[in-house]
């Protein structure tokens, strides 16, 4: 497809400020002849990839391979591909959270994207925070770009079952600290539950935004779950370059496609998949940056009416193949389709229901449930408010315990992470079966970074009795791999002042689902006196970490920064 635009494009657009800007592309010309390419090259449109290969991201393994595709893709497209390294963020890697840096992730790419000529890009991400980090940049920057994960891990055959990231790794380390896996075995497992390239191989955050991402419209909806050592991963990427070089001439911004209504089916598909508690994190702040907003009372509403159709870990039982082989997304969108807004565009200017309508009828309903026999009959959400989360907190009710689910108790509190660590495996510690587990300080303006503590662990004397779920709450998340009658994301954060900074071990705490509540029982005087004593943390005096803590916003707004969002939302 010949391009023929008449504006600047490619290199030629934009221009290095040094008050004349012929010769600034002059200079630009100059020196991207010192990489080799030819004159003809040089006048192509450009088409940026961000590149996010890194040593410290085996989820980003396969990157080199895709970026290689993609180029292709690009070349044969009529386009010139220029990769450019991005921060890449590893789930496991980074201390003290890997959501203490999407923001910088977006930040960054953001930047790149404006900063650098290119008339579109593709995006390379694949683990938690990299795909929204990527979305939120693509919003602001507001440049055509083509979303490309890399795809889930395959599971592992053992023993008669099948392990994958990372599911399979709570499962076992809870049976571990119950005292019925030995350390042999823990060891053994640990070499086998992440045995191929990609992303963790359940329904988590990794899998659950590359699924948001589809329907948001960023790229082919099969493309969310491929599996990342597949052949088909590698077309993909491939197609992902061409089709970048489609937006030069046929633009879709990001703005275009990010719209109440695109937002409304991302939050359904995550309802219905009973997908991760973060991934509404960063579907509200993507959806912040083009100026959609996501009410929790919205979400709630919608998931009375949505069911759960996927049965995969954590919630159910199949791994990301075995999504991916049941029709994926594709499948799923037809299962909801009346639940739809059929007129949302992808980047091809394509409707989703032209998209559905093409599609061809799936059979396995294994893993991908009928609307007639749902996994369950609403949503994998709720939010819940009250005296406790006056602005919001959220509760994975496809995760948890339902004979928990109207609980009012004692509540054991943690005052951190230090603590909780301190603690909770101390024998002496006053708590039983049936209270409350709490734990505060650990949200988007701590130290900690909002971190996915509030997985907190059963304590090992009660595990090793045989407990195991009980409720638990706190200001900080969970992984999408983890399960448990846990209510996260409490807000406002005790370290902003919120309720939940007032409450103290032995405090009565009521949870109902039913009611959608979550309240403190506390006598508003005695809470009066403790708002009186309470002292804001410290903030911290360099760095990102200041920039975060001055700028950060609690998660009912995405846990965005304030200056990065658009005026107005
Ligand atoms: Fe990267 Fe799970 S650690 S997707
Ligand atoms: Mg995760």
């Amino acid at each position: 497809m010949p391009v023929t635009e008449k504006k600047p494009h490619g290199l030629a657009r934009g221009a290095a400020n040094y008050g004349d800007p012929e010769f600034a592309l002059y200079l630009r010309r100059s020196f991207a002849s010192s990489m080799g390419y030819s004159r003809a090259m040089m006048e192509k449109p450009v088409v940026g990839i961000a590149d996010t290969a890194s040593d410290y991201n085996n989820c980003h393994r396969t990157v080199p391979e895709l970026v290689e595709a993609v180029k292709r893709g690009v070349l044969a497209a009529g386009g010139l591909p220029l990769a450019f390294p991005t921060v890449s963020l590893c789930e496991p890697s980074l201390t003290p959270t890997s959501m203490h840096y999407r923001n910088l992730m977006a930040l960054d790419t953001e930047a790149m994207l404006s900063a650098q000529p290119m008339d579109a890009a593709v995006l390379v991400g694949g683990c938690d925070k990299t795909v929204p980090a990527q979305l939120m940049a693509a919003a602001s920057a507001d440049v055509p770009s083509v979303m490309l994960v890399t795809g889930p891990m395959l599971a592992q055959r053992f023993e008669g079952e099948r392990l994958s990231a990372c599911t399979d790794c709570r499962r076992y380390w809870a049976r571990y600290r119950a005292g019925d896996v030995s350390e042999q075995r823990i060891g053994e497992i640990e070499g086998k539950l992440a045995t191929t390239a990609g992303t963790c191989g359940v329904m988590g955050t990794a899998s659950t935004m590359a699924c948001l991402a589809a329907t948001l419209g960023f790229m082919p909806l099969m493309a969310a779950s491929a599996p990342a050592v597949h052949a088909d991963r590698l077309r993909m990427a491939e197609e992902a370059g061409t089709l970048a070089v489609r937006l030069i001439t046929h633009p879709v911004k990001p703005s275009e496609i990010i719209t109440e209504a695109s937002v409304e089916n991302a939050l359904r598909v995550l309802l219905s998949l009973g997908g991760s508690t973060n991934a509404l994190i960063h579907l509200t702040a993507i959806a912040g940056r083009a100026g959609v907003k996501i009410d929790l009372k919205r979400l709630d509403a919608l998931s009375e009416e949505t069911p759960v159709l996927v049965d995969l870990k954590p919630t159910g039982e199949g791994y990301m193949e075995d999504f991916h082989a049941a029709g994926g997304l594709v499948a799923l969108l037809r299962e909801l389709r009346d639940l739809l807004h059929l007129e949302a565009k992808d980047l091809y200017g394509r409707t989703l229901g032209e998209q559905l309508d093409a599609a061809p009828p799936f059979v396995d309903r294994t893993y991908i449930r009928a609307r007639a026999t749902p996994v369950s009959p609403v949503g994998g959400l709720v939010s819940l408010f009250g005296s406790l989360a006056p602005d919001g907190a959220i509760l994975k009710r496809s995760a948890a315990t339902e004979s928990l689910f109207e609980t009012e108790a004692r509540c054991v509190v943690f005052d951190g992470l230090a603590d909780l660590a301190n603690r909770i495996d101390d024998d002496a510690l006053d708590v039983t079966k049936d209270d409350i587990l709490i734990l505060k300080n650990a949200g988007p303006l701590t130290p900690a970074g909002m971190p996915e503590a509030g997985y907190l662990p059963i304590p090992k004397k009660l595990a090793r009795a045989g407990v195991k779920d009980m409720v638990r709450m706190s200001d900080c998340r969970m992984s999408g791999t983890a399960f448990g009658t846990i209510v996260l994301h409490i807000s406002p954060e005790a370290a902003a002042g919120g309720p939940l900074a007032l409450v103290e071990s032995g405090d009565r705490v009521r949870l109902s689902v039913k009611e959608r509540r979550l309240d403190l029982l506390v006598e508003e005087s005695e809470l009066a006196r403790r708002r009186a004593a309470w002292r804001k943390p410290a903030a911290p005096k360099r760095g990102w970490d200041k920039l975060m803590h001055e700028q950060v916003l609690q998660a009912p707004e995405g846990v965005d920064m304030a200056f990065l969002r658009p005026e107005g939302v």
